[in-house]
């Protein structure tokens, strides 16, 4: 049987890809557990520094499979957590950067999910879609919050009120996105800025990204968090490794750090 997930790694860059094109990757209990499962190994394992989460050429994905859904709807309070669940959590927990790759249609759940990445990238024929109050259910997974947040109230509604369909470019403009690439090149891009930050310190990179994800606080109190952070990392083998290389005009090797 073909797999649903695929899951590769090289030179410290883990790519997961949706795989069933001939239903739009509709997302099933089976490909949850495998990215979530994906994602959890990973961010234990010293080899793997960056995630990629990506599609097939022209799909993302078309969000949950509404029979899956309908046969084992996901409630709270379930004896074990709903293998959906499980993913979005483990995206959310992952310490290592997520960075999205979005061919073609992002409907749903595969909009919902780039909030919690660190970074998206798409092509120029993406879509981007979350039509949960067309389909009588209510927005997922903090949509509701980070939406607004990230994007501003109004184009928030658009998309959650109103469902309406963005292009790449309103997702640029929005700010859900980094960068439009032609479908052609969209993966190389992607692999090409994971090879980077997997080439970078990964205890910097890791707290750079919790930093960034953290609950809003005070300018003041962050100001102190920073500062501690700073001068703990100053003391830190990286930092020596940053500042030798930069003294023997080399490239910094991180690699031997986890
Ligand atoms: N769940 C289950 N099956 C799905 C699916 C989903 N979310 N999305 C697509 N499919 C299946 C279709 O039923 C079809 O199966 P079939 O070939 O056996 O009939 C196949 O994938 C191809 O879909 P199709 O609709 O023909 O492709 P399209 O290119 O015309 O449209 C979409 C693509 C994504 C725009 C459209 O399929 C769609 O709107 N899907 C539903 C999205 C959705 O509501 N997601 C849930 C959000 S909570």
């Amino acid at each position: 049987m073909t797999e649903l997930v695929t899951v590769e790694d090289h030179s410290g860059v883990r790519t997961i890809r949706w795989n069933r094109p001939d239903k739009k990757n509709a997302l099933t209990r089976a490909m949850y557990s495998a990215a979530a499962e994906a994602i959890e190994t990973g961010d234990r394992e010293k080899s793997v520094k960056v995630f990629v989460l990506g599609g097939q050429p022209g799909v993302f994905t078309a969000g949950n499979d509404l029979m899956d859904f309908m046969e084992a709807p996901p409630h709270i309070g379930a004896a074990e957590t709903p293998p959906v669940e499980r993913f979005m959590r483990a995206l959310l927990n992952a310490e290592k950067p997520v960075i999205a790759e979005v061919d073609g249609v992002a409907v749903g759940i595969g909009t919902t999910l780039l909030m919690h990445c660190d970074l998206a990238y798409a092509s120029e024929r993406a879509q981007f879609k979350t039509p949960f109050v067309d389909l009588a259910l209510a927005p997922e997974y903090a949509s509701s919050l980070l939406f607004p947040a990230r994007l501003g109230r109004s184009p928030a509604s658009d998309l959650l009120l109103l469902g309406s369909v963005w292009d790449s470019e309103r997702a640029l403009q929005a700010g859900m996105i980094a960068g439009i690439f032609p479908s052609g090149t969209l993966a190389d891009e992607v692999h090409h800025r994971a090879l980077a930050l997997a080439a970078k310190s990964p205890g910097a990179v890791r707290q750079a990204k919790a930093l960034i994800n953290a609950e809003p606080e005070s300018v003041d109190a962050r100001m102190l968090k920073e500062g501690q952070l700073f001068a703990e990392m100053l003391q830190s083998p990286e930092f020596a490794e940053a500042a030798t290389a930069f003294m023997e005009r080399r490239k910094p090797d991180f690699s031997k750090f986890g």
